[in-house]
Order: C-alpha cells, then structure tokens, then sequence
C-alpha cells in the first residue's frame, strides 16, 4: 500500500516547523515566504565550499622550487591552526562571567591535546625534509622566522601573569600592575633573546615583529589582565577543594607549552643547524642555542604547582644529551 505521507517528516511536524520558523522571523521584521522562495532556489551545501578547501589549498606559496618547501610552508600553516584553536579556548575562558572547575579542566584539556599533537608531528619538520634542501631554501626566507608568530605570544599571554613572561632576571622587579605592562612588555624574555651579540641591537626580525604587533601584544596583554588561565585558577583555589585534576591539567599545559614543544623544536633546530665548527646562523638572528632552550629561558606558567627543585631543574634533563647526541652523530 502506498503511503501519502512525505518521506522523512509527517505532515504535522513540517507544519509545526513551518509556523516556528514564521515566528523567528516575523520577530524580525521578515517574511517567511520570502526565505522560502530563497531556498528553493539555493544549492546544496558542499564541503569543498563548506571548509573553504580551494583557498587552503591555495595558501603554500613556496619562495624557491625546491621540492621540499612546501612541506615546511604546511607544517607552519598546521601549527598555527593548532594555536587557533588553543586561543579560541583561551579566549572563551577570559571572557566567560564564571568557570566553575569542570569547565575550566575540559578547556584545558582541549589545548593539550592541542599541543600533545603539535609535540608528537614535530617529525615531520625534524625528520622530514632534506636537509641540504631546508638549508639551500632557508636562505630565501631571511629575516623571516617562526619567532614572528604572534598567536604563539598571544596563548602565553592568555596563560599567565604578564610579569611571569619577563626574562628570569627581570621577574622580581615588577608588580604586574596594568600600568606596568607597556614597560614590562621592553623585557619580555622574547625582546631579551633577539639581540644581536655583538652590537647589542634588535634584530631585525624582531623589529618587524615589533612593527607589526607590540600594539595589539599588549592591548591583549591589558584586556586579560585578571583573567588569564593563572588568575581563573588562582581565584577558584580559593574557594575549591576538588582541584586536583585540574591541577594536573594544568601541569600538563606548563609541560606542554613550555618544556615539550619547545624541546621538540629545539631539537629541530639541532638537526638542521647545529654543526662543526660553528652552527650555522639562523634566519631570524637569534643566538638560538642560547636562546631557545627551556632550561635557560624558565617560562613557567604556574609556579606555585611545582616545587623550587623541579622550577630549578626546568626543561634540564634531555637538552644536554639531545644536543650531544645528534652533534656526534653528524661527525
Ligand atoms: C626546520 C624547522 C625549524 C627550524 C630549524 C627552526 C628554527 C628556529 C630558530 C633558530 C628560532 C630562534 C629564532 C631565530 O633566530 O630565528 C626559532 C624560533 C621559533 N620558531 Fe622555529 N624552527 C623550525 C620550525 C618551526 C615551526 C614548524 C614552528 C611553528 C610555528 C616554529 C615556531 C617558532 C617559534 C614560535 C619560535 C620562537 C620561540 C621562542 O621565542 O622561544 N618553528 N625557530
């Protein structure tokens, strides 16, 4: 027996839909037909369309034709959607009225995973490319440098109190008042490390850098202020006992954003500069083996989960070796 029923939906729940979707606009001042006419007339949704993939796909523009380029193009455009999508939390999380600890913990949790995946395809980088091929096409790239990213300052901002991203020698001295911030942002321990030795003057990559986003840097740095991940934390131990797995979270991201990535990263730029008898420069001009390692630069951004030995012993134990080791196996 045939059914005149349309197929999908009965006829009453197509009528119920049609008089909410006449409420929602008449609400506004529209007309519901008018919607209707529009869409029979429109296409289907396509995910192509849907995730913009032509444009994405459009994105790696490659400075020279060596075939290993791109891969260094993409893995830079992979981890700044990372970051995104890290700051998209961060920034849920200091505009929202109140956390409560479970919803702090699940945020935090994103971003870990976040960078747990970033730690874990650092191969591609590290393992991946031809280096004589990363050394012939990095000279085209010069004084660009992955120190430009501005989302990777803008989640340590979110993190943390400002005065905790100050170079070490520079903590103690600062209140961390709103005020201050404009100052402080002189001795960020970025600012600190892009300075040619020599001449004692910023590098160029950092002007630029400069250029670009010091506004925005501390505009941000000033909005967040009292409501960055530390701060939600520190108000909320206040009043909870059931902090533990956050706590643990937390550890986690410090772990994550300041000792794991960074090592990873390090380690790459082991691989592919470090070299006898002298390593070679870097296209952003920093000293980066003194300058990148999470031992010598102490970012920490919650010190009162850890103890003084585990703060004195930051990011030490595998820098030395890792060092070491891939220098040996090169000779
Ligand atoms: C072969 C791969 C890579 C090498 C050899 C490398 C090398 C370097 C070096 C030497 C620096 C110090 C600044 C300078 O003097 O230029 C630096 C900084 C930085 N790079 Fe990379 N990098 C690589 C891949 C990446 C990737 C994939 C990212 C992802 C966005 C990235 C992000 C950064 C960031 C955020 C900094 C600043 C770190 C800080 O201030 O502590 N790098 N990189």
């Amino acid at each position: 027996m045939e059914s005149n029923k349309p197929p999908g939906a009965n006829k009453e729940e197509i009528q119920k839909r049609i008089e909410l979707l006449a409420e929602k606009y008449q609400a506004s001042g529209q007309e519901l037909i008018d919607y209707l006419d529009g869409l029979l007339h429109a296409d289907y949704l396509t995910y192509w369309d849907y995730v913009h993939l032509d444009t994405l796909l459009s994105l790696q523009t490659p400075k020279t034709s060596i075939p290993d380029e791109p891969i260094f193009i993409m893995y830079h455009q992979i981890t700044e959607l990372y970051f995104k999508l890290s700051l998209h939390e961060l920034e849920q999380i200091a505009s929202a009225e109140h956390l409560e600890a479970d919803a702090l913990l699940e945020k935090v949790q994103r971003i870990n995973r976040y960078f747990g995946a970033l730690t874990h395809s650092f191969g591609v980088m590290e393992k991946g490319m031809d280096r004589k091929q990363f050394l012939d096409f990095r000279m085209s790239l010069i004084p660009a440098s992955g120190f430009q990213s501005a989302q990777y300052r803008m989640i340590e901002i979110h993190a943390t109190d400002f005065v905790r991203l100050l170079h070490k020698d520079q903590r103690e001295k600062w209140a961390n008042e709103e005020e201050e911030i404009p100052a402080m942002f002189e001795h960020i321990y970025w600012k600190e490390g892009a300075i040619v030795a020599k001449t004692k003057e910023k590098t160029l990559t950092l002007r630029q850098f400069e250029k670009k986003y010091s506004d925005e840097l501390i505009r941000l740095a000033q909005r967040v202020q009292g409501r960055t991940l530390r701060s939600i934390y520190r108000k909320l131990a206040k009043g909870s006992a059931e902090l533990d797995e956050l706590k643990n979270a937390l550890r986690t991201l410090d772990l994550q954003v300041n000792v794991n990535w960074p090592l990873q990263h390090y380690k790459t730029a082991v691989a592919y500069l470090a070299a006898r008898p002298n390593d070679i420069r870097s296209t952003g001009g920093t000293n980066w083996q003194q300058y990148l390692p999470p031992r010598f630069q102490k970012r920490i951004f919650f010190p009162e989960l850890w103890t003084e030995k585990e703060q004195g012993e930051w990011g030490k134990s595998w820098v030395e070796d890792t060092l070491n080791e891939l220098r040996g196996q090169r000779q």
